[in-house]
């Protein structure tokens, strides 16, 4: 089992975001997973251009780390974002990649794979930043196991005890995975959703053949 984390705070090694990703990534490998941090703003993201290739090719023409992306977000069965509060949003840098997954929406790239969120803020909307990126992993099929969101009121650091809840939220979302945990009120918000991107692929198959063919493949239409 593997658990990717992803920290978009351009503050490197001093992110408060980043220690929290860390310490969700510290639970889940005591709970038996291989884990793995990437700095998203050390990495070179293109924006996207809303070319429409990917639904039709599967290929986006921008050739930039999201190609190591896209196949480290395939090889792990839990995926944990991390994001300071940027004017009550994400990163420009989180809301860049998030663009780039605009396909795996379509395919619903984390269908049966678990993920969770954290966010630090300097004094506000942390829960609210926490629930954006909890609801794009849901939208791409992911069960979401939980999140968490530190207002840091000029704090240094995030405290002790905050690093602590996100080592436990590491080791639900490790527990998740292990056990192949359900959650029938996601499941079904899920199948609604599913059914929704059916129909849109469906309705779209000459302009997005690649989507269609992915549905198709997967047994889904
Ligand atoms: C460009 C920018 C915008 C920010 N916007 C907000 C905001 O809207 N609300 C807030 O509470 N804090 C805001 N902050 C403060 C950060 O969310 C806060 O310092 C956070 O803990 C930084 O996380 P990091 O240590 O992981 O980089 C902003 C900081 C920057 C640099």
């Amino acid at each position: 089992m593997k658990v990717l984390g992803i920290n978009a705070s351009p503050r490197g090694d001093a992110s408060n975001t980043g220690k929290l990703v860390e310490a969700v990534l510290e639970g889940a490998g005591d709970a038996g997973a291989d884990v793995e941090f990437v700095d998203l703003c050390a990495l070179d993201i293109d924006y996207c251009d809303a070319c429409g290739a990917c639904y039709a090719t599967g290929e986006c023409p921008h050739i930039d780390d999201m190609v190591d992306m896209l196949d480290r977000i395939a090889g792990a069965d839990g995926i944990v974002l991390g994001s300071p509060n940027y004017i009550n949003s994400v990163t420009a840098q989180m809301k860049t990649f998030f663009d780039r997954l605009a396909d795996g929406i379509h395919c619903q790239l984390l269908t049966g794979k678990y993920g969770c969120s954290v966010c630090t803020a300097g004094g506000s909307h942390a829960d609210e930043v926490t629930t954006y990126m909890n609801e794009t992993l849901f939208l791409m099929g992911a069960t979401i196991v939980g999140g968490l969101g530190e207002l840091m009121m000029g704090q240094p650091d995030v405290p002790d005890d905050t690093v602590a809840e996100a080592k436990h939220l590491g080791g639900i979302l490790g527990q998740a995975i292990r056990t192949k945990m359900k959650d029938p009120e996601q499941d079904v918000a899920h199948e609604a959703m599913r059914e929704h991107f059916r129909q849109l692929v469906t309705s779209r198959k000459d302009e997005w053949a690649h989507d269609y063919e992915h549905w198709s493949s997967m047994g889904w239409l």
